[in-house]
């Protein structure tokens, strides 16, 4: 039997899910992009989810796009491409996504990583968008995330150039949150998830739906946006055992409700 494309694990609150290409690279294929993305909404409904962790593997987190496959595709064929439906299904995703890379994550892999809430990345990471050297641009969000995190000079860069980062230019850039050993970035991301799985699943969810909302909204409508998810997570059982909890000195108990 064909092994899975991606592996998927639940522990402590945290969903792992593992890309597990055939080639070791990640290439992101249909089946791929299609079994991630699967894997990633059904983790997002099951209730004891309150983080997932998105990875690859040591030599490559996603080597982007299948050069092969695009070299075939005709105008028509690019403007049908399902690749362009795989995007709005991450964006769909209620609870925060960290990516775990290791290796290369060029292109669509680059995309991918910066389509995730936090990103932990081993040292031997790099971070390309390598796409006008093949003759086109980045179609998975590169030009647009890039320019509203690094600012326009620095996105115009990347993107005209190519050029890779290291992880720790990514990580002085803010496209990194932490750098880990070699050895032990799976770990190191896991460990970050396993700290958001341990808050209340109700509040951390709507506190990233304020944190995306100041990427679409003027400061005026995103402040409005964030009061009413504030009003919103008051409502909840979650806020009155956190609050109980901290008065009576314990671990607060969250049931996510
Ligand atoms: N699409 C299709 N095939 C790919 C690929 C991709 N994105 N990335 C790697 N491959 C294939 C290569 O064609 C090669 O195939 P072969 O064994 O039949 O010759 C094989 O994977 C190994 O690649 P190679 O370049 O020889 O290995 P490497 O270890 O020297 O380099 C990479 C690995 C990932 C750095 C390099 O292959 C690369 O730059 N890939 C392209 C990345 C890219 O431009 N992505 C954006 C696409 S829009």
């Amino acid at each position: 039997m064909a092994a899975s494309l991606v592996l998927a694990e639940v522990r402590d609150g945290v969903a792992l899910a593992r890309m597990n290409g055939a080639d070791g690279r990640n290439v992101l294929v249909p089946e791929l992009r299609d079994a991630l993305a699967g894997a990633l909404e059904a983790a997002d409904a099951d209730p004891e989810v309150r983080c997932h962790v998105v990875a690859g593997g040591d030599d490559a987190f996603a080597a982007g796009a299948d050069i092969a496959a695009m070299r075939e595709q005709d105008f028509q064929a690019a403007l049908r491409a399902p690749a362009a439906r795989f995007w709005p299904r991450l964006r769909a995703l209620r609870k925060p996504i960290v990516a775990a890379v290791s290796g290369y994550a060029l292109g669509g892999g680059c995309e991918l990583a910066l389509a995730c809430d936090l990103v932990v990345a081993s040292e031997t990471a790099v971070f390309s968008q390598p796409e006008v050297g093949l003759g086109i641009l980045p179609g998975g969000g590169g030009t647009q995330r890039l320019a509203r995190q690094l600012g326009r000079q620095r996105a115009m860069e990347l993107v005209l150039t190519g050029r890779g980062l290291t992880a720790h230019e990514a990580q002085q850039l803010g496209l990194v949150n932490r750098v880990a050993p070699a050895d032990g970035w799976l770990e190191a991301a896991t460990e970050l998830a396993g700290t958001i799985a341990r808050r209340s699943g109700l509040a951390v969810e709507l506190a990233k739906r304020a944190v995306l909302a100041a990427e679409e909204t003027s400061l005026t409508a995103g402040l409005a946006q964030e009061r009413d998810l504030f009003v919103l997570a008051m409502a909840g059982e979650d806020r009155v055992e956190g609050m109980t909890a901290f008065l009576e000195k314990r671990r607060a108990v969250f049931r996510g409700r």
